[in-house]
């Protein structure tokens, strides 16, 4: 599959691009300055420049699969986290990209429930997952705990609903488990939260989770 991955320079989404350059299948990176165009081809993918705050119509064209990894960190949740990731969502259906999968953020289930520094934040993505709950792509929905920096362990643990205190998991985890989820067909039309687990990547993406 070609994938475009949005966010590509971000740090989950460096992982991401890395991940796909090694894997079989094809990768683009879109990336919102000329500047980072050197970065994503030495992660061995193509860059393509967008920003999901604009037209985001070429960036997709012609690839079969979206990873959206991008986001504002909380400075623009309307125009990114859900009007940026709206765009790309459309736009992917109108180029006829199948597959898509979103990263999400624990906690966007139930915004009102979120701590208040979140909770603008955790609407924005809701809505956003809401719109891709409801096009006619195959989607994932991957909702992280707190990301870190900590080395990968490959394990994890998913379900419907975890406790957001009980861990937290590391970037390249979350990275690895959004590539895993492309083909993997127990996560098609599953929305999912994640956190450092037990489980390997590889067969929690196969096993029932999620909702
Ligand atoms: N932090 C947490 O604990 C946590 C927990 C759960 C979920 N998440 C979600 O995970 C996401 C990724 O995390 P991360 O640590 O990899 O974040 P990050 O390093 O800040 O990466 C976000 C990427 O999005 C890009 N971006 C922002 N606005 C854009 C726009 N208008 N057009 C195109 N690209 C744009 C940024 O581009 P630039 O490089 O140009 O700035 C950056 O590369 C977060 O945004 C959040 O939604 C985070």
């Amino acid at each position: 599959m070609e994938v475009l991955v949005a966010g590509a320079h971000g740090q989950v989404g460096q992982h991401v691009t890395e991940l796909l350059a090694d894997s079989d299948h094809g990768v683009r990176g879109m990336v919102r300055s000329e500047e980072q165009v050197g970065d994503i081809e030495a992660l061995g993918a193509e860059a393509v420049v967008a920003d999901l705050t604009e037209s985001v119509a070429h960036a997709v064209e012609g690839c079969d699969a979206v990873v959206f990894a991008a986001g504002s960190g909380g400075e623009a949740v309307w125009e990114v986290d859900r009007g940026g990731a709206i765009r790309l969502i459309e736009a992917a259906e109108d180029a006829g990209a199948d597959r898509f999968v979103m990263l999400s953020s624990m906690g966007a289930g139930d915004p009102e429930s979120g701590p208040e520094a979140l909770r603008e934040y955790l609407r924005a993505k809701a809505e956003a997952d809401e719109r891709l709950r409801e096009s006619n792509l195959t989607y994932t929905i991957v909702r992280p705990g707190e990301l870190t920096d900590e080395d990968g362990t490959g394990r994890i643990r998913t379900a419907a609903s975890l406790d957001p205190s009980d861990g937290d998991v590391p970037r390249v985890d979350v990275a690895q488990t959004l590539v895993a989820a492309i083909p993997a067909e127990a996560t098609h039309g599953v929305t999912f939260e994640l956190l450092a687990g037990d489980e390997p990547i590889a067969e929690a993406v196969t096993s029932p989770l999620g909702e």
